[in-house]
């Protein structure tokens, strides 16, 4: 049983366990960070960041929403993206998805009554359906939902990729490079999808003039 108090238990005994192998460990993290990736990655549980790619504190810049999404009128993703590039300088941006998500399969579904505010964060995956509706129609229909979670996470690239935030910094610094990843809850593995970086050609009706 996961109760707060179990939690909190569970936070002691961790940190007595890294200190008792380096003491300094918290003060030297705790003076800043320099982490090199921002990972932008599905808020599901079965997912954690820094868990799957075997990351310490420190290393990982973190965003999680519902199905990694990447929607450039979200201040909050936006907000952490400019901080990631900006301040932190990070050399990396990775979108994980997940097959099995479950965002992306209640997109595939009609909109349901109780999850109003939810169904108009899934409609921004609705519209990648579209997109690629002519693919996701014809293929083998018990692979559409997986083909539709990664064309989300490419979608979501495509989307960092437009942004000016993303645009200037590879005019100025050439980085970041842009990854889109899949991760598979049946095995616990990462596959790439896409690469982007600041050789990208930019489709006109995209591109960041400055
Ligand atoms: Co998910």
């Amino acid at each position: 049983m996961q109760t707060p108090s179990k939690l909190l238990l569970e936070n002691k005994a961790w940190s007595e366990n890294i200190k008792s192998k380096d003491p300094e460990f918290f003060l030297s993290l705790a003076k800043e960070q320099r982490p090199e990736t921002l990972w932008i990655g599905c808020a599901d549980s079965r997912v954690p960041a820094e868990t799957v790619v075997n990351a310490q504190p420190g290393e990982i810049f973190v965003h999680r929403n519902i199905a990694n999404q990447v929607i450039t009128t979200d201040f909050n993703c936006l907000s952490v993206l400019q901080y990631a590039i900006s301040v932190l300088k990070v050399k990396h941006v990775i979108v994980c998805g997940h097959y099995g998500c479950g965002g992306v399969q209640a997109a595939l579904q009609p909109q349901k009554a109780d999850l109003v505010i939810a169904n108009k964060w899934l409609l921004h995956i609705k519209d990648v359906y579209r997109l690629h509706q002519e693919e996701l129609e014809t293929i083998d229909p018990r692979k559409k939902t997986d083909r539709l979670i990664e064309l989300n996470i490419i979608e979501q690239v495509y989307r960092l990729a437009h942004t000016s935030i993303i645009q200037s910094s590879w005019k100025h610094g050439h980085r970041p490079s842009l990854h889109g990843w899949v991760y598979g809850l049946q095995d616990g593995l990462l596959n790439e999808l896409i690469t982007l970086d600041h050789k990208t050609e930019i489709s006109p009706i995209y591109r960041y003039a400055e």
